[in-house]
């Protein structure tokens, strides 16, 4: 029952959970901390952002298009937003605007795109 509170475990148990802390760094400050936050946008927006459907593709567009549409979404001045609204308040604005020019920055017909061409698809 007591053993948590005996003196050994104690030590060990805050030592782990200091280990576990993030650390200082910022998403923003690599290009691939900027990749793996962008990961998460691909569930909806397509590998590398390139996915043209009813959700829209994002690869390719102006930073500022995309940087301006994100912090729309972030202070809920986009009335059309169903989801974006939610997703980019998780965001600080220096990370919305790493993702914008992360997006800008991917050619919309690169390698991710031609595997998706018509005639490949079912
Ligand atoms: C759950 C699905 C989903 C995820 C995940 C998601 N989005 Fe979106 N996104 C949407 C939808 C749907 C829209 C259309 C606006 C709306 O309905 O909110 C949209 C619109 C946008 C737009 C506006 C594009 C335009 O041209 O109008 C941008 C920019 C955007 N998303 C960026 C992102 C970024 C960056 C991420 C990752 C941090 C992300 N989205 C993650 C579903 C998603």
């Amino acid at each position: 029952m007591n053993w948590l509170l005996r003196g050994s475990a104690v030590p060990v148990v805050g030592a782990l959970l200091f280990a576990s802390l993030p650390s200082a760094a910022l998403a923003t400050d690599t290009p691939e901390q900027v990749t793996l936050m962008a990961s998460s946008c691909a569930n909806c927006h397509g590998t590398d952002g390139r996915l043209a459907g009813s959700i829209p593709a994002l690869a390719g567009k102006p930073a500022s298009e995309l940087e301006t549409k994100l912090l729309a979404f972030k202070h809920d001045e986009e009335v059309a937003a169903t989801i974006m609204d939610r997703i980019a308040k998780g965001f600080s604005d220096a990370e919305l605007a790493a993702l914008a020019s992360h997006f800008a920055a991917i050619d919309p017909a690169g390698e991710a795109a031609l595997a998706t061409t018509p005639g490949q698809q079912e």
